[in-house]
């Protein structure tokens, strides 16, 4: 016990000494501690359901009917009524033959991974996998590969090693078969993939459509987690397995009942037979007490309550106030990736998170300071999780002290500096107005185009000294640099949106011919022998470099700083082009973060821009080109 003396005292000089705090209110955006009320920046309780007046009748109601214990593990006697009840309706709601419910979404995870994989199998996992899927691979004996956060290159290389003479053209195989380098187990080896849907410190995506596609290509299991995203995104509120259109591609899906429902437990819904094995091998749930029957029909109430008028309500004040919250940072200077209520505030080191933690906290401010080993080391953050429940008065006073202290304490570029260059910041709409169809969709819908040859859509990002292509300036040399691309011959221009941090483009790459035929003004000689045909490599550096020199000759402005890498995606087909623009203009996961595509500045759905498109080149050409090649995205 002296060693642990020892080593308590070495996690408080490193500032890793974790302590737990009494809080003598109910959740909500105010809580009370230590006799002070103190706004509250720190719980998962997204729509804040963990004090709502229903569920608490509803859990009232059950505890008068069901009493307060089950008595036992769901298999011997513990298996009351209100758990088939929530089962029912959590298999209905994630539209799924069938659901198993957990004591919680730890226990979700790790009972599930190791029902499914031991021995002579691979689990993969994202780098910020949460610790209960990295504790559910430990335990399950099966070998463990790891690639970088989002790194589909990566993902794939692994899935490359792990299945060979899978994922060329042939059609995927069965998910089983024989992993080489590992232990021969009794049947074929499994490969599982494992990822959030919302990372869970980061607030960011996962590339789900492109998760999907490498899932498919080499024949392995995907398992998503849901806990941050139930509830939240797309029309159905399923989560982002549904906002991508990928429900039936996933083959476990687990969420939580703690999160946006604001209770307690986890589940995991999909087919019949999985769920049966899971009741059959999950050991989280076999040797374990069942959840207290009120947790479920408490839960049950937060699955109606959700779907409810009230529940879209609190939705969209959600959205409307996470919107809030990045465009008050973005104008602060501060970066974040966050596609979700979950914004972390990156610091590095832990002693210096924890300082600016307990200067909220002086504020009057109650924001966790997230340090190893949650987050890697040197990148503790703060961990900002914004609710339906808070006001705008709450969020503008969480951005003064940030906007005070942070930047004070962390040299971070504040509105002070970038003052009078910031254009206004976008403007926030409703997620509603997102879902009406933009008018670029609607003509592809139509049938009306279809797509060349080499046509990609790509993504790339800014980094560092954002939010630069906020500024007016800036986007239109972006733009301009697309034109020379264009009028160069290397490229066909099908489509851009310019975002405060980001593009999006849908570009072909020209070959000689197409070049000669399309440009009929140009010297053939010119455009067919003088220009080689460039590749994307090339035309992704011409591209950044001439933005760059732009910008430095107009603007005097030392960048922008572009990312290495850029997500690029060799288009399949015309289905495959409005799928992505669909998911560019329409994707709920925005919900409120970015403007409707006609009304956004720098977008080719903008009347000003719309000419930019090459419409009459992308008419009659056939539609299957079927390659299937995903590539190198990084950002
Ligand atoms: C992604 C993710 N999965 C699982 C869990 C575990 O859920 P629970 O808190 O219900 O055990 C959490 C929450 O901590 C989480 O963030």
């Amino acid at each position: 016990m002296r060693k642990l003396s020892d080593e308590l005292a070495e996690l408080r000089t490193a500032g890793l000494y974790r302590q737990l705090r009494d809080v003598d209110s109910p959740q909500g955006p105010r809580v009370t501690i230590a006799g002070r009320e103190l706004l509250n920046f720190s719980s998962n309780d997204y729509l804040g359901l963990a004090n709502d007046p229903i569920l608490k009748h509803a859990a009232v109601a059950a505890i008068e009917r069901w009493g307060v214990g089950a008595g036992a593990s769901r298999l011997v006697c513990g298996n009351l009524a209100p758990y088939r009840e929530l089962e029912e309706k959590l298999a209905r709601f994630k539209n799924k033959e069938a659901a198993i419910v957990f004591g919680s979404g730890y226990a979700a995870n790790v009972g599930t991974i190791t029902a499914l994989v031991g021995e002579g199998d691979v689990v993969i996992l994202d780098k910020l996998d949460h610790a209960s899927i990295i504790d559910g691979a430990r335990q399950s004996g099966a070998t463990i590969r790891v690639y970088p956060h989002r790194n589909l290159k990566k993902l794939e290389e692994l899935l490359k090693v792990t299945a060979p003479g899978r994922g060329g053209d042939a059609a995927p195989t069965a998910p089983e078969g024989t992993v080489v380098g590992a232990a021969s187990p009794p049947r074929p080896g499994r490969i599982l993939i494992v990822t959030e849907t919302v990372f869970s410190m980061d607030g960011d995506l996962a590339p789900l459509a492109e998760i999907v596609a490498l899932k498919e290509k080499y024949g392995a299991w995907l398992m998503i987690d849901e806990a941050h995203a139930t509830g939240l995104y797309a029309t159905n509120r399923r989560g982002i397995a549904e906002a991508t259109g990928v429900e039936d591609k996933v083959d476990v899906t687990l969420g939580t009942l703690s999160k946006a429902l604001g209770v307690a437990g986890g589940y995991v819904v999909g087919s019949q037979v999985l769920i049966e094995w899971l009741r059959n091998r999950a050991r989280s749930l076999i040797y374990s007490t069942a959840l207290p029957p009120v947790v479920c029909a408490t839960a049950a109430a937060a699955v109606d309550f959700v779907m409810s008028a009230e529940g879209h309500r609190r939705r969209d004040q959600l959205w409307r106030n996470v919107s809030e919250m990045k465009n008050g940072l973005s104008a602060l200077g501060v970066e974040n990736e966050s596609r979700s209520p979950i914004i972390p505030l990156i610091i590095g080191e832990e002693g210096a998170a924890m300082e600016v933690a307990g200067k909220l906290l002086d504020a009057g401010i109650l924001v966790p300071a997230i340090r190893y080993p949650t987050v890697p080391k040197g990148k503790a953050r703060l961990r900002v999780t914004v609710s339906a429940g808070h006001t705008k008065e709450d969020i503008q006073r969480l951005l003064n002290v940030v906007g005070a202290v942070f930047n004070r304490d962390r040299g971070i570029v504040g509105k002070e500096v970038l003052g009078s260059q910031l254009e206004t910041a976008p403007t926030i709409v409703s997620e509603k107005r997102l879902l009406r169809p933009a008018p670029q969709s609607a003509a592809l819908r139509k049938g009306r185009v279809s797509v060349p040859n080499e046509c990609y859509f790509l993504t790339t990002c800014v980094e560092g000294r954002r939010p630069v292509l906020a500024r007016a300036e800036a986007a239109k040399i972006v733009i301009d640099a697309l034109r020379w691309l264009r009028d160069e011959g290397r490229i066909r221009l099908l489509g851009f949106v310019i975002m405060p941090d980001h593009v999006h483009v849908a570009l072909a790459l020209q070959s000689r011919q197409e070049c000669r035929s399309h440009n009929s003004t140009t010297d053939a000689n010119e455009c067919g022998s003088d220009i080689p045909v460039a590749t994307l490599a090339e035309v992704m550096k011409s591209w950044k470099g001439f933005t760059s020199r732009q910008l430095q000759l107009s603007c005097g402005m030392e960048g922008p700083v572009w990312q290495d890498g850029y997500y690029d995606h060799l288009l399949r087909d015309r289905r495959d082009f409005e799928t992505r623009l669909d998911y560019m203009h329409e994707n709920p996961c925005r919900g409120g973060l970015v403007q409707f595509p006609h009304e956004f500045r720098f977008s080719t759905a903008h009347p000003d821009y719309e000419n930019e498109i090459d419409w009459n080149w992308m008419e009659g050409i056939p539609e299957n080109h079927g390659r299937g090649r995903n590539a190198a995205p990084t950002c």
